[in-house]
């Protein structure tokens, strides 16, 4: 067989009432233009697979990877990608959502010698598109995740969540070991990781799901929001970490607003024999353990979502997360009297600065402690599968 001019990757999973419809459809739309289809298939429970064989046994320019250990899209994607032979490579979704009629006039676009395009977009938002019967509420997370993305990436595209699209594959061949397989936003990836990379988006019109049902859950958006930090950030500081300090900044809100909550419950204040620190407020220990519960949680639905813990694991992971609390408070504690005893900064600040000074590089030393012994021990992410 010659280089087919385009390999259409299509990602699926539990699709088997949809693959044979596209699959039909793609065989009328893509007659005149030499093409192989890869089906890429996570061992779907409906057996999508099977049916995408069966396919295949009567079709010779379709080809089925079936993923037994992997699950996500973005890494089916680039599985399918890898596979490809053609001359340029789409991806479309298989549940009819995506108009396959848009996809001539994308692959002869960035195919087209002239034009230079290295990407198009199956895009709703320039002429020619729409998002069809897509609900408000999709919608308006579409707009939000489209202007993070304008404000993020070093390009302006109209639909940059569109999961349909046509590169390439000088493109892909080009930046394959740096993409990020995690995640559904495989779009970004090519858009992110290619500098100056020529777009062009084709309107189109999406169309609402009639057989099973999207796979898109919670995590999507927050794993958007750490696709696109890691383009344009993630080589200075870690996602991780950013989203365990933004969690420890809340923590800081928690705590004072526990202290104001103790205080109006009237929390008893004891006297501790030694004066000068008495009355001793019972608000402030409130404050700082109702600031490491919610931490806890949060860091657990957030900065290690992958790692979570759930049902009874998480009374075991509460402790470990208070146990290396009080670490934290010990580090601070230590790192602040010595650097005051030993004249850190003296000198150098005025004795009243100076203490606020230490005192703060006593908490970023316990921060950054605090961070690795929790990634390291409370969700031990070392060893675990990746989701
Ligand atoms: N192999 C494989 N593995 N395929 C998957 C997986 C997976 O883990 N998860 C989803 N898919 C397939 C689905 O079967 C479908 O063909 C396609 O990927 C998109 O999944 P949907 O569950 O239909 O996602 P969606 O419609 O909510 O999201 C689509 O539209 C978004 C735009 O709003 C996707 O195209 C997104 O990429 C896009 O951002
Ligand atoms: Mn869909």
């Amino acid at each position: 067989m010659s280089q087919p001019r385009v390999s259409v990757i299509i990602p699926t999973y539990n699709e088997a009432e949809n693959v044979p419809i596209l699959l039909e459809r793609l065989g009328r739309t893509l007659a005149d233009i030499p093409h192989e289809i890869i089906v890429v298939d996570d061992n779907s429970p409906d057996g999508t697979w099977q049916v995408a064989e069966q396919i295949s046994l009567n079709s010779a320019n379709l080809r089925v990877i079936r993923r037994l250990n992997e699950r996500g899209l973005s890494s089916a994607v680039v599985a399918g990608m890898s596979a490809a032979k053609g001359q340029c490579l789409a991806v479309m979704d298989s549940d009819l959502q995506h108009d396959e009629a848009a996809l001539p006039e994308m692959i002869e676009t960035v195919l087209a010698p002239d034009q230079k395009v290295e990407l198009a977009i199956g895009s709703r938002g320039v002429a020619g598109g729409s998002y069809g019967d897509f609900s408000k509420g999709r919608r308006f997370m579409s707009w939000v995740a489209a202007a993070m993305a304008r404000m993020m990436l070093p390009v302006n595209v109209k639909d940059p969540m569109s999961g349909f699209f046509v590169v390439r594959r000088e493109v892909f061949v080009e930046c394959a070991d740096r993409i990020n397989p995690l995640g559904f936003k495989i779009l970004l990836e090519f858009i992110g990781r290619n500098p100056g990379i020529k777009i062009k988006e084709v309107g189109y019109s999406f169309r609402l799901r009639e057989h099973g049902e999207t796979k898109l859950s919670g995590s999507v958006i927050r794993n958007y929001i750490i696709a696109l930090y890691d383009m344009r950030f993630g080589q200075y500081v870690s996602s991780t970490f950013m989203m365990y300090a933004f969690v420890g900044s809340t923590g800081v809100l928690v705590n004072l607003l526990g202290f104001a909550l103790g205080e109006f419950l009237r929390l008893p204040r004891f006297t501790s024999g030694l004066p000068a620190l008495d009355p001793l407020y019972l608000s402030v220990p409130f404050g700082i353990q109702l600031s490491i519960i919610t931490n806890y949680f949060l860091n657990n639905y957030i900065t290690f979502y992958e790692s979570r813990h759930k049902g009874s694991a998480l009374v075991k992971g509460l402790v470990l997360f208070q146990i290396i609390s009080m670490v934290g408070i010990v580090i601070q504690w230590s790192v602040f009297q010595l650097l005051q005893t030993n004249g850190f900064l003296a000198g150098m600040l005025e004795e009243n600065l100076r203490s606020y000074a230490n005192n703060a590089i006593g908490i970023i030393l316990a921060t950054v402690g605090n961070y690795y012994l929790n990634l390291n021990v409370t969700w031990g992410l070392r060893g675990k599968p990746s989701a």
